[in-house]
């Protein structure tokens, strides 16, 4: 797919050529992005600070809204402490140097985000990928490594089909000794658990009064749920400060603006006061998938708000992907890894969207479908295809990634790896 600029956006429409559209795209769970709340506070920010600290926080670019914004996320996120960098992408990396020092190896779920394998592989731990949402596998893997210092990375949510790691099964896999368990929650940060907590919390790793195990790390990036911009990790002291005091990705580097971070802070009040908008995003959540189910579009069963799906070859998706637009919709068609196919829709709703406008994407979907006689006899034909139940899926083994632009997620996986050198 080509790149569609917009050229102005709310939290449910955009502007594309001139053309309103519905917009099913993006990662604007709440569509804090766009609360007014939000807004206001970075008006006030940009008036405070102007628009850049032009220096590392390490430096003179501190500020004391990045400090409250940390704070506040840990008590949040129920951590000891929290460390905000310029993005998701740099708190994956400021991690990996972080860990690098006490953790010689990475056992990744095949499937997470290229920001987490290239962390770790940047930092200059061996990483090997176990097949997707296996704990069992990570687990074996974990317990061969233990003696180097070992750690399990996991997305909580994947971006690219929506399911949700067993974040409980890959705590409880970890072997005892040298291992930790990191989840890249950009996805499950303000969607999953309790006020949003994420994909820990929906797994019970946190409750009322129960802090995360100091195991288990998180990273997320806060342009997603939050709709704002920057970076975070989040666990026990004893890493997070190696972090702050060690990582040159994080110590290097000009933070997010003060008015950005001026309006997490406010966005996160707003996640944290009113719970009627997580609700709404499940409410939203569920209506899209009644519609799409009754379509009888096949969809990886998973709570997210998030649906990838392929209804036919790519000429008539491609045709779909048209007639929808043309319809005043847009719903992304894209080619992104670790999808259900090379090519295929990844939609996502918001809390944002109206009962109307869900309702009028699944209709236009139902029109465009009618319209291409293959992709209609398809749908109506097929035995709906169930995605494998990971829990009965498990192929063991792993797979050593041979750098972090390794993307072939097709390769064998086997069950022994060469021994770690020494
Ligand atoms: C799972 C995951 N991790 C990390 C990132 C990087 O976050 P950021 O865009 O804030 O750099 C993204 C997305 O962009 C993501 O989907």
């Amino acid at each position: 797919m080509a790149r569609i600029p917009v050229e102005s956006a709310s939290a449910t429409q955009i502007v594309v050529e001139g053309r309103k559209l519905t917009g099913f795209g993006g990662c604007n769970y709440l569509g804090l992005a766009h609360h007014p709340e939000v807004l206001n506070a970075v008006r006030a920010g940009l008036d405070r600070f102007g628009l850049s600290t032009t220096a590392s926080r390490e430096t003179t670019g501190d500020t004391t809204s990045h400090d409250a914004l940390e704070r506040e996320l840990a008590a949040f996120l129920q951590v000891q402490q929290c460390l905000v960098t310029p993005e998701g992408y740099s708190a994956n990396l400021a991690l990996g140097q972080a860990l690098a020092r006490d953790y010689r190896v990475a056992i990744t779920d095949e499937k997470s985000h290229r920001s987490v394998s290239h962390a770790v592989a940047a930092a200059g731990m061996r990483v090997i990928a176990y097949p997707h949402l296996d704990a069992r596998a990570a687990g074996a893997l974990a317990s061969e490594y233990v003696r180097e210092g070992v750690v399990i990375l996991t997305d909580g949510v994947f971006a690219a089909d929506g399911s949700i790691a067993p974040a409980r099964a890959l705590f409880d896999a970890l072997p005892k000794g040298r291992s930790i368990l990191v989840i890249d929650d950009c996805h499950g940060f303000c969607v999953l658990g309790r006020s949003g907590r994420g994909t820990a919390d929906h797994h019970g790793l946190t409750a009322d009064g129960v802090p995360l195990d100091e195991r288990v790390i998180l990273t997320t990036s806060l342009a997603k749920g939050l709709g704002c911009y920057g970076g975070v990790l989040a666990g026990a002291s004893s890493i997070i400060q190696v972090a702050q005091d060690m990582a040159s990705v994080y110590r290097g580097t000009t933070p997010a603006p003060p008015a950005i971070i001026e309006g997490s802070r406010q966005a996160l009040k707003v996640v944290a006061r009113e719970p009627g908008l997580i609700q709404q995003l499940r409410t939203n959540t569920d209506r899209l998938r009644r519609g799409f189910q009754r379509l009888r579009i096949s969809l990886y069963p998973t709570p997210a708000p998030i649906f990838t799906f392929i209804t036919g070859d790519t000429p008539s998706m491609e045709r779909i992907h048209r007639r929808l637009v043309e319809d005043g919709f847009l719903a992304p068609l894209i080619a992104y890894p670790g999808g259900p196919s090379d090519f295929y829709f990844r939609v996502t709703v918001n809390a944002m969207h109206t009962a109307e406008q869900i309702d009028g994407l699944v209709a236009a979907f139902g029109r465009a479908i009618d319209a291409d006689p293959t992709v209609k006899s398809a749908l109506a034909s097929e035995p709906k295809p169930v995605r494998p139940d990971p829990r009965t899926e498990n192929r063991g083994g792993g797979r050593e990634l041979i750098g972090p632009w390794d993307l072939s997620l097709n390769s064998p996986f086997s069950p022994r790896l060469p021994a770690f050198p020494n």
